[in-house]
């Protein structure tokens, strides 16, 4: 199979992910276009997760492809994939919370620092400016989602909202070139939900095509023009907010229950 042209940021064709017995993923297919924010809606168990981690390269999928502007990425291993320009924030940051805002903020860019080995023994000089640059970008960052304040605070005494914007933050000091956000608003309450779509439209304000999953559905009507529906691994439609949410299908897939009317 051919591969996409290399305008289209994301293009996942004919995904099938298959654990065992059950089919996380069956015959998933969508574009992301330049600049867009595209929503990933369904309910738990859907495999929203599933899906972006197909994407990443942190699961293998069963069948199907992904292309990165063009280029075939699925199969690589996820620093491969990382290192392309594909960021993303994670649904569970339980593992990182013994950072500190600013240090965790600083692995945004852990992978030119592993491509560096050689340049961190051989040229210490270039490599502390480097790293002072990064930090200044990391601050500004911070500033502009109004977290500076924070820097030195650890992450796991700052409520939810807070987290998922460090973690927005993360992953734009590694200056993707898509971005992946997975339950941005999971955890949080309506006031913070303010704060983490601030920061998803500052994310779109630089033009990073993205693709963001939540169980929000207004949360997502809100960012995205277009949405794709996901129920038991199949994809029940893409289309407009208003259009998909009108649909029988796609309201029984929510509610559990098959529409009367
Ligand atoms: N590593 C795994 N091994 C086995 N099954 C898995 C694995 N990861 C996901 N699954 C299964 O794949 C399906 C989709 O899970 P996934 O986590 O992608 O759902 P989700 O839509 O992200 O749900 P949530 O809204 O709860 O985050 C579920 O049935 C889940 O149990
Ligand atoms: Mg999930």
């Amino acid at each position: 199979m051919s591969t996409t042209d290399q305008e289209t940021p994301l293009a996942v064709r004919g995904a099938l992910l298959r654990f065992g017995g059950i089919l996380a993923l069956n015959d998933v297919n969508f574009d992301v276009e330049p600049g867009e924010t595209f929503g990933i809606i369904g309910p738990n168990g859907a495999g929203k997760t599933a899906l972006l981690n197909c994407v990443s390269g942190v699961y293998r999928l069963t069948e199907g492809n992904v292309d990165f502007f063009g280029e075939r990425i699925s199969g690589l291993p996820p620093h491969r994939i990382s290192a392309k320009g594909l960021g993303r924030t994670f649904q569970n940051m339980e593992h990182f919370r013994r950072f500190k805002v600013l240090e965790y903020v600083m692995l945004g860019r852990m992978h030119e620092a592993r491509a560096s080995v050689f340049a961190s023994v051989f040229a210490w000089p270039y490599m502390e400016r480097l790293e002072r640059e990064e930090r200044s970008l990391a601050m500004e960052l911070l500033e502009e989602l109004g977290l500076a304040h924070l820097a030195q605070a650890k992450l796991s005494d700052l409520p939810y909202g807070v987290q998922k914007r460090v973690d927005i933050a993360r992953a734009l000091l590694g200056r993707p070139k898509v971005l992946l956000l997975d339950e941005p608003t999971s955890g949080t309450i309506t006031q913070e939900r303010t704060e983490v779509s601030r920061a998803i439209d500052m994310v779109s304000a630089r033009g990073v095509p993205t693709v963001l999953v939540d169980h929000d559905v207004d949360f997502v009507s809100r960012h995205c023009a277009r949405v794709l529906v996901l129920s038991y691994g199949k994809q029940v439609g893409v289309g407009s907010p208003a259009e998909m949410l009108a649909r029988p299908d796609v309201i029984e897939t929510f509610l559990g229950t098959p529409a009367t009317s």
